[in-house]
């Protein structure tokens, strides 16, 4: 039997569990913050000094030793070894490097990662583990997506979608397009479609296949369906 393609999009509840917080949730990231103000190039225009502040304070977060990959990340990680890297797509959601620390090698951060920044002037992405000083660095800026801006890697990841046998959403609320679509395209070149998430999304009906639960248990026990 042939290796199925498989294109897995992961979201912050994926990651919940490793300590880091969903975006929606009551105290959630964005409680207490204004999109407008964090997650907009006119928000950082505005106040370049403040937007860094708080994507140095999530950096910082990100690298606490106490955060560390779970089960679900672990689970992705051993299913792209026994399928094979060109077999198993990680398409994320997530700015956090979990999926890397836990194995994953064939990943897509649609949104950018803490990790890195970027030169405005030219568009060199740097690793970047330590705080920004604006008034220091005054061109690099977080390499985030923000709100009106397209995410990463598009064309690669509808190519993926295309050719897919198996699409599984996780940790993912359905709230932010383009990845909120995926399913759709997937749908349409007729592969499985799995939701696994705590609670349904918004595009819950669009799913063949629904799972309910914490990731770190439901994503292990699914993922050894498959291998
Ligand atoms: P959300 O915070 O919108 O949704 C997180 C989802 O994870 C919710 O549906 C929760 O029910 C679910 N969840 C929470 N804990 C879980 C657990 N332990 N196991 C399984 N599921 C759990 O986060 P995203 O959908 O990732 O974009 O948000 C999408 C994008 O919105 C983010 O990438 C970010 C934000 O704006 C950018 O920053 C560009």
């Amino acid at each position: 039997m042939a290796i199925p393609k498989i294109v897995i999009l992961t979201g912050a509840g994926i990651s919940a569990e490793s300590g880091l917080s969903t975006f929606r949730a009551q105290n959630g990231l964005w409680e207490g913050y204004d999109v407008n103000d964090v997650a907009t190039y006119e928000g950082y225009s505005r106040d370049p000094i403040g937007v860094h502040k708080f994507y140095n304070m999530l950096r910082n977060k990100l690298q606490d030793p106490k955060v560390r990959p779970n089960a679900a990340h672990y689970a992705l990680a051993e299913l792209e070894q026994k399928l094979g890297s060109d077999n198993v797509l990680i398409v994320t959601q997530n700015v956090d490097n979990l999926h890397e620390q836990a194995g994953s090698k064939n990943i897509i951060h649609m949104h950018g990662e803490l990790l890195k920044v970027r030169n405005e002037q030219t568009g060199q992405i740097i690793d970047c583990y330590n705080d920004i000083d604006y008034n220091q660095n005054r061109l690099l800026r977080p390499h985030i997506v923000w709100f009106g801006e397209v995410p990463l890697q598009m064309d690669e990841i509808y190519d993926a979608l295309e050719q897919a046998d198996l699409f599984i959403s996780i940790g993912t609320s359905g709230n932010v397009y383009p990845a909120a679509g995926f399913v759709k395209i997937a749908n349409q070149v007729s592969a499985k479609t799995v939701e696994l998430n705590l609670e349904p999304s918004l595009g819950q009906s669009l799913f063949q296949t629904k799972i309910y639960g914490p990731a770190s248990k439901i994503v292990p026990e699914f993922i050894t369906t498959l291998i």
